[in-house]
């Protein structure tokens, strides 16, 4: 199968994802029986390009991030998806076209990347995101129109990068019900909170998540705790069947005194976190992000550097732990890789063979 691809921004993820693809092309031909060509790409700034016979995708990602991708695009980028995957119609048509939404966390609304989520689906494309922002505001929406068009929205890479947490709700936890969970989902903070411990400056230990291109471009979406509250609503949305968005979450963030409270903590055998949480208070699903004095023996306590880990609370298999030890671009790269070969995996043969009656 040759799933076309549509990439809807252009930035760290998905430069890195573009060299995945390259890294593993045989492995994906031999294991999966898939090969992939990148046919449009669009950013904000740096305008876009279609090319029904595949763009040169890791020459564009080995560019500067400064240069130009195509000409610019007269419109809201929304209007680029809508006539990229009209392009590839056929494509799409055959259940081998898929967009990869990777533009930047909207924290305000979670736009435009719903729309642009919205439109692939329309359009007949599988959508892949590692973008928070569709997940946590329009989970419910956007899963009910994937389902009608008969098409996969998949987004393991929004919380804890590739560490499978939603294919393994998914997937291997049949007749079992989430009920809560809480943890440690935000690596910018955590590296700060424990760099501070060890007597680092607050703006140098952001400045170096910065620098590596873990910390979110805006740092706020990071230090205030936005991003840890959109992973809690996309969780809650997709776990609990929450219908929040990421204002509905109870939030307080990191500062220096926070790190100055952390170091305290850990003088007293004690650990301070920026911990996640949901679950159920009666009727109504309550979440939280906020810094969390923890026991020693804690298994969030024990996070150092970069490490997240989420706790699922579950009825019938009590608590599951998930740990991620290091997070990379790699592994965010590697989710919306994860994602791709589920899609090629679960595209029932009926419907790759297609309604023309091809054969992929
Ligand atoms: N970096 C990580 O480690 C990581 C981990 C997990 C999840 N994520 C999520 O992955 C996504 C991408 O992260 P990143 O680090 O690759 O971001 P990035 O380097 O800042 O790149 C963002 C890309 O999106 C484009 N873009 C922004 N707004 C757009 C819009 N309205 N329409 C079209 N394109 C738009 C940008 O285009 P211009 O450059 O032209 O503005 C740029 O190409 C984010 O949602 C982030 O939260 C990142």
């Amino acid at each position: 199968v040759t799933f076309d691809l549509v990439l809807v921004g252009f930035g760290h993820v998905t430069r890195r994802f573009v060299g995945l693809l390259a890294e593993y092309r045989s492995d994906l031909l031999r294991q999966h029986g898939i090969t992939t060509r990148v046919v449009g790409i669009g950013t904000r700034r740096h305008g876009c390009a279609y090319a029904a016979e595949g763009l040169d995708a890791e020459g564009l990602a080995g560019n500067q991030r400064d240069r130009p991708i195509g000409e610019p695009f007269d419109g809201p980028t929304i209007d680029f998806v809508t006539q990229s995957v009209r392009k590839a119609a056929a494509a799409a048509h055959e259940g081998r076209l898929v967009v990869v939404e990777a533009t930047t966390l909207d924290i305000g609304r979670g736009e435009p990347a719903t729309g642009h989520i919205r439109a692939a689906i329309e359009g007949g494309a599988h959508v892949v995101t590692c973008n928070k922002g569709p997940v946590a505001f329009a989970y419910r929406q956007l899963a009910i129109a994937a389902e009608r068009a008969g098409r996969r929205l998949l987004f393991e890479g929004t919380v804890m990068d590739g560490v499978p947490i939603f294919n393994l709700a998914r997937e291997t936890l049949p007749a079992v019900t989430v009920v809560g969970f809480r943890g440690v989902v935000n690596s910018t903070t955590n590296y700060i909170l424990t760099a501070m411990e060890q007597g680092q400056p607050f703006a140098e230990a952001l400045a170096e998540m910065q620098a590596m291109g873990v910390a979110e471009a805006n740092a706020s979406l990071d230090i205030d705790g936005w991003d840890a509250a959109a992973k809690t609503a996309a969780l809650a949305n997709v776990l609990l069947g929450a219908s929040m968005t990421p204002h509905d979450v109870e939030r307080r963030g990191i500062t220096e005194e926070t790190g100055r409270r952390a170091v305290e903590a850990r003088a007293a055998g004690r650990r301070l976190k920026l911990v996640a949480r949901a679950g159920r208070e009666g009727s109504v699903i309550a979440a939280r992000v906020a810094p969390e004095e923890l026991p020693e023996e804690d298994l969030l306590a024990g996070l150092e550097g970069r490490q997240n880990a989420l706790i699922l609370h579950t009825d019938l298999l009590d608590e599951i732990a998930v740990v991620q030890r290091s997070a990379s671009l790699t592994q965010t790269a590697y989710a919306l890789l994860s994602d791709l070969i589920t899609i090629a995996r679960d595209t029932p043969q009926s419907l790759r063979q297609g309604q023309q009656g091809h054969t992929l």
